[in-house]
């Protein structure tokens, strides 16, 4: 929630700096804002609205020091004046800041006390004040970094800039920042894409670490100040993976991925695979976490489970995860889901499970995330960067990798990778482009309707239930996913004439009886679009997926995002970056 970047280098840091934000746009797009240091003194720029919006960029300044701003509003609304940076009374610091200053009420009443003036509903401004404060009694640029850290409560990384000595730093408590460094110049931000494009040199900050950068990059511990050593690490991602290049969006660009990046996922190590469904074995309970898709496919993990691996498992969404804890304990497996690695629901439900002694694996797309740093094992989905919003290609993998991990407790693995990597392989032929029409055709046909039911029995369960986010966030139809035996307990009362109701119908155990709830919802009006390898009688649009076996659940996913893609599209919603949504939550 909300990106920020940092540069100090060379004389293009303006430029570099708003081409990071629209880089990191995807984190929050109410409103941006950069600062900057050119020959006159501190600058700042700051709009309301997307910055891919804004013309002006030709008029700025070069400079060879800025940090810049997305924001996702949390305190106080979407303004001029709540647009980060914010700057210190005496315009000496800028600060750009991703996260919550929980106790930010108190810290402006003791600022407003000592006389300083807060132009700003927001709980950032409290963080320059307080530099500025600090640096009056005597402490030098970095001290007052870190003095004011000690301050402040909550999770929040942020970068701040002296316009006196020139420096930059960055300080990390719970929410993602990373240091990128070049040849002499140096980057921070809140994810690698947005300084991809000039190093895949990277620095990893812990939390409660501060990276101070002058002519040199060194890093710190916030609470001892004690420095600590760098340790850069080489990304294998390449720009052009976090570039749209020839699509009209990402979210296509990634739907479209999905030819290579579930067969990617099943790459993983044998050894690592065998070790962690070895835990799973011996656990007394296997508790998979995650939050929105990744929670819906922890759901299906856990069909996933119970279905190859004749295993129990359960899932808890991150944000109740809490109210489980007192029956977490030493003999507990947590499996943590998440593409970015860095949803604070999922974050806090680790690290309670840490505390009362369990063991966490962490099954993620973006590799240094913080979840794969505070995890006791990892296992990476290898989709590349995933921007757009709406979660596609990591939704697959993960579905992959668990499906994977579930051959592998049952002492199949080599059996599984077989049987998946044909069902990718077949996945790939089918996204083609008569795929393409046919759902752009449906899209064309209910684009005007206010509801959309989808159904699933089993595993088309938690297909049902992403399925329904799919839609909801991009096109914004109120959609619902069910288990087809549900309907007739209440949300049958909802069907009305020509109602789209979705059913996956996939020739497994599930199949036969889905048709009857199908059948239950044509006799009401509905207007049956079947996801199934064969036609039948009840559907009023057969959109045929293959037959997979266990792997016709990611075969279903797909067409569904297509469909949620063209419908963003044909009613006018930027799909990559839909309204209130921001792609990484990091508030709780
Ligand atoms: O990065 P994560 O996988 O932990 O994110 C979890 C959810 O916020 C995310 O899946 C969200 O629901 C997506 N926008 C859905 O498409």
């Amino acid at each position: 929630m909300c990106g920020i970047i940092g540069y100090k280098g060379g004389d293009q840091a303006v430029s570099i700096v708003l081409e990071g934000l629209k880089t990191l746009e995807y984190r929050g797009y109410d409103s941006w804002g950069i600062a900057f240091l050119d020959g006159t003194g501190l600058q700042v720029k700051k709009n309301v609205g997307k910055i891919g919006n804004f013309k002006g960029f030709k008029a700025l300044p070069e400079a060879n020091l800025a940090l810049g701003h997305t924001r996702w509003a949390t305190h106080g609304g979407v303004t001029q004046s709540n647009a980060h940076p914010h700057l210190s009374n005496n315009k000496r610091i800028a600060v750009a800041h991703n996260g919550i200053v929980e106790n930010y009420q108190a810290l402006r009443k003791r600022l407003q006390a000592a006389g300083y003036t807060f132009h700003s509903q927001t709980d950032t401004e409290t963080i320059p004040l307080l530099v500025e404060d600090f640096l009056k009694k005597g402490d030098d640029f970095p001290t007052a970094v870190r003095h004011t850290c000690l301050l402040l409560e909550g999770r929040y990384s942020f970068i701040v800039l002296d316009a006196d000595s020139g420096q930059l730093i960055g300080a990390r408590n719970g929410s993602p920042l990373l240091a990128g460094l070049g040849k002499d110049e140096f980057f921070l931000a809140s994810d690698i894409p947005a300084f991809l494009p000039h190093t895949n040199q990277v620095v990893f900050l812990d939390d409660q670490q501060l990276v101070l950068i002058d002519s040199a990059l060194r890093l710190f511990d916030l609470r001892s100040g004690k420095q600590l050593p760098v340790k850069p690490q080489k990304i294998s991602w390449t720009p052009e993976q976090a570039e749209k290049g020839k699509f009209p969006h990402f979210m296509l660009k990634e739907i479209l991925e999905q030819r290579e990046s579930v067969s990617r996922a099943l790459v993983q190590d044998d050894e690592q695979l065998e070790k962690i469904a070895q835990l799973i074995t011996r656990a007394k309970q296997t508790v998979l976490v995650g939050c929105g898709t990744a929670g819906k496919m922890c759901l299906a993990g856990t069909y996933l489970f119970a279905k190859i691996a004749g295993r129990q498992t359960h899932f808890c969404v991150g944000s109740e995860f809490p109210n489980f804890a007192p029956f977490v304990g030493p003999d507990t497996l947590v499996i943590a889901v998440s593409q970015s690695g860095e949803t604070a629901d999922t974050l806090e439900a680790l690290s309670i499970a840490k505390k009362r002694g369990a063991k966490v694996v962490s099954l993620l797309n973006v590799y240094g995330s913080t979840m794969m740093r505070q995890s006791d094992y990892n296992l990476l989905i290898n989709a590349g960067p995933e921007k757009a919003v709406a979660s596609t290609k990591a939704a697959t993998g993960q579905l992959a990798v668990l499906a994977l991990l579930a051959y592998a407790t049952a002492g199949r693995l080599a059996e599984g990778r077989k049987a998946l990597q044909i069902a990718s392989a077949a996945l790939a032929r089918t996204l083609d482009d008569a795929q393409c029409k046919r759902l752009k055709a449906l899209a064309q046909k209910i684009k005007a309707k206010e509801n959309l039911y989808i159904i699933g029995r089993g595993l088309h369960y938690p297909i049902a239930l992403e399925s329904a986010i799919k839609l909801q966030e991009v096109s914004y139809i109120h959609a619902e996913g069910f288990a087809g035996g549900e309907l007739k307990h209440g949300p049958i009362a909802l069907i009305e004439k020509r109602t789209p109701c979705i059913v996956l119908a996939a020739c497994d155990e599930t199949q036969a009886e889905v048709l009857s709830n199908a059948m239950e919802v044509k006799s009401r009006g509905a207007y049956i679009i079947g996801l199934a390898p064969q036609d039948n009688e009840v559907f009023d649009l057969h959109l045929p997926v293959p037959d997979l076996g266990i792997a016709s659940a990611i075969a279903e996913l797909v067409p569904v995002q297509l469909l949620a893609y063209y419908l963003a599209v044909l009613r006018g919603n930027d799909p990559d970056k839909p309204r209130n949504l921001a792609k990484s939550v990091t508030v709780k």
